[in-house]
C-alpha cells in the first residue's frame, strides 16, 4: 500500500523531535501502522537542522502554514506550533478540508477543545491529542480505552515538567528557582512562554482535557482553579523537607457532593508518598477507578522524544482507521497471524 502523506505544522523541539522519531523507527512504525508514513510538507518559520534526524526525508519545507492546510496531497496535519491561534484557524481549516489532525497542543484543545471536536465530528475526521497530557505517558489512550470500564473516582498528578524540575532542583541543590528555569527553557521543557508554565496555566490545560475524558464532562478550563509555583522560594521547599514533606504542584479532578472539582496548585505531600518520590521533568498520574481502584502512570512530562512518542503514537492510531477493509486492518497482535510460518521463534 501507498505511504500516508503527512503534513508537519512547525519544526521546534516537539516538530524536530517528531521527524527524528519516525525516521530513526520508521520500519516498526510502519509495521504497526500497516502502511509507511511519509512527511509530505512541513511548514516551520525557523527551525535548527543540525538537531533534525530525517530533515532530509522531508518532500518540502516552506514556511506557509496555511498552504499546508490546503495542500491536497495531505491526509493528516500534525500541528505542533503550539498556543492558541494561528493554531486553531489552522486546525479548523485542516478538519473543513476533511483532513485529520493530530496535535500535542495542550491550550488549544482545552480552550477550543468543544469548537474542534464538533468540527471534526461533522467533517468525519479524527482529532489525536495524546501529547497533549503528560509528554510522553499514554495518559489519554488509558482513560479513554484501559479503563473505559470504570466509573472514575478522581485523578491526581504532576502534569508539568517544567514545575516539577524547578522543584527538586531547588529541593535537592537548593539552586534558584529563576536559573532552574533558564535551564528548563534551555533543555526544550518549557513553553514558549514559560509563565503557562509557572503560574500552573499548562497545568490547568492538562487537567481540563484530563477532566473531560474522565468525566465525560466538556473541557472547561475556564472554570479550573489555578495557582502556579511562582511564589515558591529556595527556603519553603527547604523548610517542607525538613518536616518530611515534599511540595509538588499537582493538577486534582474529583467528583464531589456539588459536581466536578477541577484545579491545580502547589501541595505539600508527606515524602513517602509515590508522587513525592516523581523528580526531575517526569510526571506522574494517579487515577482511581471503582472496579479497578488506584492506577499510576510514570514518565517523562515534557521534551523532544518523549513527547514525539506520543505524537506518533495518535499518527499510528489515526493511520489505522484510514482503511476499512478488514484485510488491511492491523491486527492487535503484532504480526499477521499468516505471516507466523515465515518467522523465526
Ligand atoms: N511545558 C510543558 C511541561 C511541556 O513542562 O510540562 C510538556 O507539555
Amino acid at each position: 500500500m501507498e505511504p500516508v502523506k503527512v503534513g508537519l505544522l512547525g519544526l521546534g523541539t516537539v516538530g524536530g523531535g517528531t521527524v527524528s522519531v519516525l525516521t530513526a523507527n520508521a520500519a516498526e512504525i510502519a509495521r504497526r501502522a500497516g502502511r509507511g508514513i511519509d512527511i509530505a510538507h512541513a511548514a516551520a518559520r525557523e527551525y535548527r537542522p543540525e538537531t533534525i534526524r530525517g530533515l532530509d526525508r522531508i518532500g518540502r519545507i516552506g514556511d506557509d502554514a496555511f498552504a499546508l492546510v490546503e495542500d491536497p496531497e495531505i491526509q493528516i496535519v500534525i500541528e505542533l506550533i503550539g498556543g492558541y491561534s494561528p493554531a486553531r484557524e489552522l486546525v479548523l481549516r485542516a478538519i473543513e478540508n476533511g483532513k485529520h489532525v493530530v496535535t500535542a497542543n495542550k491550550a488549544l484543545i482545552a480552550k477550543h477543545g468543544n469548537e474542534i471536536f464538533a468540527a471534526a465530528r461533522a467533517h468525519g475526521v479524527v482529532v489525536g491529542f495524546e501529547a497533549a497530557v503528560a509528554g510522553g505517558i499514554p495518559i489519554i489512550k488509558a482513560l479513554r480505552e484501559g479503563l473505559a470500564a470504570n466509573h472514575i473516582e478522581w485523578i491526581a498528578g504532576i502534569i508539568n515538567g517544567t514545575g516539577n524540575f524547578i522543584l527538586s532542583e531547588m529541593r535537592d541543590k537548593g539552586r534558584d528557582f529563576s536559573e532552574v528555569l533558564a535551564e528548563a527553557q534551555t533543555l526544550g521543557y518549557a513553553e514558549a512562554d514559560p509563565t503557562f508554565d509557572i503560574e500552573g496555566i499548562d497545568a490547568a490545560h492538562k487537567l481540563t482535557i484530563l477532566g473531560s475524558l474522565a468525566f465525560g464532562i466538556p473541557l472547561q478550563f475556564e472554570r479550573c482553579f489555578i495557582e502556579g509555583i511562582s511564589g515558591i522560594e529556595t527556603q519553603d521547599v527547604v523548610y517542607a523537607a525538613e518536616l518530611g514533606y515534599r511540595i509538588k504542584h499537582l493538577g486534582i479532578a474529583r467528583r464531589s457532593d456539588c459536581g466536578i472539582e477541577l484545579r491545580v496548585h502547589p501541595t505539600l505531600i508527606p515524602e513517602r508518598r509515590l508522587l513525592a518520590n516523581v523528580n526531575g521533568v517526569m510526571n506522574a498520574v494517579l487515577v482511581k477507578g471503582d472496579a479497578v481502584g488506584p492506577t499510576l502512570y510514570y514518565g517523562a512530562g515534557a521534551g523532544a522524544l518523549p513527547t514525539a512518542s506520543a505524537v506518533v503514537a495518535d499518527l499510528v492510531d489515526v493511520v489505522r482507521t484510514l482503511t476499512t477493509d478488514p484485510n488491511n486492518r492491523v491486527p492487535h497482535l503484532a504480526f499477521q497471524p499468516d505471516e507466523l510460518a515465515d518467522t523465526p521463534v
